[in-house]
Order: structure tokens, then C-alpha cells, then sequence
């Protein structure tokens, strides 16, 4: 990294999630002064040690206020109700939390004089698209309110852009790998998971929708490209996130899944009612801005090394099966116990976990 981003303050939001508990320690390794910004919805959600403590601002995202984004250089937008299922616990706030928290995020950040917005958007707003492969160029289909919230925060973005102001969009395929935060609700981490743990593989559909499955380290890394990318590369650009040999049937990756773990069964139920949504995409468009970025990661190795990391942290069926490494059953876990009210905030006292020293903001 060159000696002009040393130590420039970033602000992650949604960092103590799945994704963000790797990205920010190598945004820390890579040399930024990291601050991150999170409710802490899965703060007793471990499964592994966290790498390096990151300052903190224990704060719920619909609670900003202007001097919470003073002093960044950019500021990476993670925070969000993750996944589809969540959208169907209450319409209001995934439209509040991801779609309108977002834009004010973006609106105080342009205010604030920050340089970069990156936004960690999804490939799942292509929906079940009737074209081949999808590019960023390709139409939306955004079928759930967690895909339209991503299209909605993308297009409000996308106009506070300005000289200052450079927003990027990334849009991810689907997440996998170890993380301290685990999920077991992304395909190929369920996958891998079942394999090891239940020694059974099941593919509840016909196993033929097209995923693209991007390692989570991957993903933190590229966002990192990204985040030192001149800016006349990165302005108001959408990004599919990831590389073509990513994209894979479902059957395939349950292929691999099973490979990996000998006696491992693999039934295909072909249940009509099954996930079907399904997108092939172009990361073209990546590849050629960052022709020196390398996706180091493929399914099968990658499935390999989550199968090793898995036997380091002794995942077992208790461990697969446990809600705390699946989205929607803990924040339910969290409203069915009153730790959580009726508008997904903490009751008093109720927020877990071990709080990092709160940090500039
Ligand atoms: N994991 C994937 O496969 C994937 C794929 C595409 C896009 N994404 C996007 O990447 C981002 C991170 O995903 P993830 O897998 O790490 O999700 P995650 O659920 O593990 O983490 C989200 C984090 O955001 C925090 N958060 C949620 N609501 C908040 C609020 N109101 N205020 C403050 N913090 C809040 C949570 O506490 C959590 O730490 C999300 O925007 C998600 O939509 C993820």
C-alpha cells in the first residue's frame, strides 16, 4: 500500500457481523485507523475469537447524528438486516435500516466531507433473471424486500455522488468461509457445514439455480482494491463482486460439500417449492478495473480450507445446528425472550457481548 493512505480513518459500520469481523482486521493490518459502528445484534454470536479489538461506536444505525461521521476519509457500509428471510419479520425495518439508514448514512457522510462510500450491496437484486449472464447493465429484479432495499439505497445513492462524494457500489455474490461471526445461512457455509457435521448433504430444490460463492476473505480484500482504487475508476460505480468461475449450480457446490467428507450422503429432494431463485453473473467489469486483483479463493478450495477450519474449531451437530450462526432464528431468539423490543431495539440492559472502548465519532 502506498505511504498516502497510511493510518486514514475509516468508518465500518456493521463490522461485529460476519463479514465485517474479518474486513475490518485487515483494513487494520492494511494500515487504516479503523473505527467501527454496530448494535451489536450478534455480539454473543462467536465462534471463534475475534483477530484484533476495533474501537466501537455501539450504536443502532437509525440513530445517527452528523458528528458520528467527522474526521473519516471513507466510510464502508456494512450494516444491514443480511439476508431475505429477515425482510419477511417485519416490512419496516429492512426498510428502515437498510434503505433509509443507508441513504442518511450517505447524506451525513457527503455532509462530513467524506471522500468514499463504499456500499456493500448484492447480486441478489438481479432476481431470477431471464438473461443468460447479468453485468451491472443488466435489469433489476429485486424479488424480496432485502434485494429492493439494496436497489432502492444503490439508486438514492448513486445521486448524492458529487465531486467530493464517491460512492461505489459492491455487489456480492454469495459470502462464504470462516468468520468469527459465523453464518450458516449462506449456501455454501450451510453446505459444508451439513457435510461435516451431519454427514449428509441436502439439496431441498432441484439443485439447478446458479449461485456465485465469493470467500469472505476474498471479499474483504476487494473491498480493500477497491477503497485505493484511483477515484475516476471507482465513482458511482456498481461492481458485481466476484470472478466468472465463481458462479456454480447449487448441485455442484453440494457436490463438493459431500466430496469433501468421506460417507458424507448427498439426497436431491427436487421439492417444488424450494429456493429457485437463481443468477448467473458477469464479473467482467471487475476484472477489468482491477486486472491485478486475484479472487485467491475458488469453491472447491475454498470449501476445503472452511472443511479444515471447521475441524480446528470442533464444529460439530450441536455447533451447525445451533441458532446462534443463523440470522433470523437469533433476532428471533432476541424478540422471543424481550432482549429485543418490538422495533428491533435493545431493551435496557439486554445488548450482548464484550464491548471494545468506544472510539472517535
Ligand atoms: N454474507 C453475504 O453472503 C452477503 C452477500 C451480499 C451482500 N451482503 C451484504 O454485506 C453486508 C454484511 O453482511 P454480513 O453477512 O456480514 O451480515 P451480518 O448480519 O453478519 O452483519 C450485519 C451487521 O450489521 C449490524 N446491524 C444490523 N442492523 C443494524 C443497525 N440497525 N444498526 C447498527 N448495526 C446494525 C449487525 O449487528 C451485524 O453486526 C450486508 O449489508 C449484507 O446485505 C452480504
Amino acid at each position: 500500500m502506498s505511504s498516502a493512505f497510511v493510518r486514514r480513518p475509516v468508518l465500518v459500520t456493521g463490522h461485529r457481523g460476519y463479514l465485517g469481523s474479518v474486513m475490518a482486521p485487515l483494513l487494520v493490518e492494511r494500515g487504516y485507523d479503523v473505527v467501527g459502528l454496530d448494535v451489536g445484534y450478534f455480539d454473543d454470536c462467536s465462534i471463534a475469537a475475534d483477530p484484533l479489538p476495533i474501537p466501537s461506536i455501539d450504536k443502532d444505525i437509525r440513530d445517527l447524528v452528523p458528528a458520528d461521521l467527522r474526521a473519516f476519509y471513507a466510510v464502508i457500509h456494512l450494516a444491514a438486516l443480511s439476508n431475505d428471510p429477515i425482510g419477511n419479520l417485519d416490512e419496516t425495518w429492512t426498510e428502515e435500516i437498510n434503505h433509509r439508514s443507508s441513504v442518511r448514512l450517505a447524506e451525513l457522510a457527503r455532509e462530513a466531507d467524506v471522500r468514499r462510500f463504499l456500499f456493500s450491496s448484492s447480486c441478489i437484486m438481479y432476481g431470477q433473471s431471464s438473461a443468460e449472464i447479468v453485468d451491472e447493465t443488466s435489469p433489476l429484479d429485486p424479488r424480496t424486500l432485502y434485494a429492493r432495499s439494496k436497489v432502492k439505497s444503490e439508486e438514492t445513492i448513486r445521486d448524492l455522488a458529487s465531486d467530493g462524494f464517491s460512492p461505489t457500489f459492491l455487489r456480492n455474490g454469495t459470502v462464504y468461509g470462516l468468520s468469527p461471526r459465523m453464518r450458516f445461512d449462506t449456501v455454501l457455509n450451510d453446505l459444508t457445514g451439513a457435510a461435516l457435521a451431519n454427514q449428509r448433504v441436502v439439496v431441498y430444490g432441484d439443485g439447478k439455480p446458479w449461485r456465485p460463492v465469493v470467500h469472505v476473505r476474498d471479499v474483504a480484500a476487494a473491498f480493500c482494491r477497491v477503497l485505493e482504487a484511483p477515484l475516476s475508476l471507482v465513482h458511482n460505480e456498481a461492481f458485481n463482486t466476484g470472478a466468472d468461475h465463481l458462479n456454480h449450480r447449487v448441485i455442484e457446490l453440494a457436490e463438493i460439500a459431500a466430496d469433501l467428507v468421506p460417507g458424507c450422503d448427498l439426497e436431491v429432494r427436487g421439492e417444488p417449492g424450494a429456493d429457485q431463485r437463481t443468477y448467473r453473473a458477469s464479473f467482467e467489469k471487475f476484472a477489468r478495473a482491477f486486472p491485478d486483483f486475484e479472487f485467491r479463493w475458488e469453491a472447491a478450495s475454498g470449501a476445503a480450507q472452511l472443511i479444515e477450519d471447521y475441524r480446528r474449531i470442533g464444529l460439530d451437530a450441536g455447533l451447525y445446528g445451533d441458532r446462534r450462526f443463523v440470522r433470523l432464528r437469533w433476532l428471533n431468539h432476541l424478540l422471543e425472550s424481550g432482549r429485543l423490543d418490538g422495533s428491533l431495539r435493545w431493551e435496557a440492559g439486554a445488548a450482548g457481548g464484550e464491548r471494545q472502548p468506544e472510539g472517535k465519532g
